[in-house]
């Protein structure tokens, strides 16, 4: 296959993705039989990961969405993460579920569960396609975990690298000169 420009090599396939949502919505679906539950997107990078998990529960649930900041436009991390824009929801007595597209450093992770969590949720986890456990500065609990992958810059799948590759249907490793150019 011909890959785009930057792209090295595909790490997860269509049919991966595939199989690892239906893994984790069987196991979301088992663990809450009879309980409504509140997804908790993370834009942008979660939206596609979201709507797909979303669309394979099958106990009842309804998503909302807030966004965080702390990268820019580059591929390193501040540590300093903003919340750009909140849930429209009260989120106080409901089971709460975090949907994250990635977990590299943890500070966006660990900031949204101390976030939500002095909500007073009735219950809060966190569902992550990709963990880069080599990259971890802070211990932040992951429920229910896609991949773990190498410390890589991955794009696609709602991945990107400032704001491209994100609608490419596999997971990806960007080249490294792609990002090392800016910086
Ligand atoms: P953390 O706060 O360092 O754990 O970073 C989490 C956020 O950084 C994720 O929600 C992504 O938006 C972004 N991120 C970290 N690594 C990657 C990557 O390899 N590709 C794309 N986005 C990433």
């Amino acid at each position: 296959m011909q890959l785009p420009d930057g792209i090295d090599q595909i790490l997860s396939s269509q049919e991966e993705i595939k199989a690892t949502i239906q893994r984790l919505a069987a196991q979301i679906s088992a663990d809450y039989e009879g309980q409504e539950v509140l997804l908790v997107g993370v834009l942008k990078g979660a939206f596609i990961f979201l709507a797909d998990l979303s669309r394979q529960l099958t106990i009842p649930h309804v998503v909302d969405f807030l966004s965080v900041s702390s990268y820019g436009a580059t591929a390193t991390t501040s540590g300093e993460v903003r919340i750009i824009m909140d849930l429209r929801t009260f989120i106080r007595d409901k089971h709460v579920i975090i949907v994250e597209d990635i977990v590299d450093t943890g500070y966006t992770l660990s900031y949204l569960q101390q976030l939500l969590g002095a909500r007073k949720p009735a219950s809060l986890r966190a569902c992550v396609l990709l963990s880069k456990p080599d990259r971890r500065r802070v211990d932040t609990p992951i429920d229910y975990l896609g991949f773990e992958i190498p410390d890589h810059w991955v794009v696609g799948y709602g991945l990107d690298y400032s704001d491209m590759y994100r609608t490419l249907p596999y997971i990806a490793v960007l080249k490294p000169e792609v990002y090392l150019e800016s910086q």
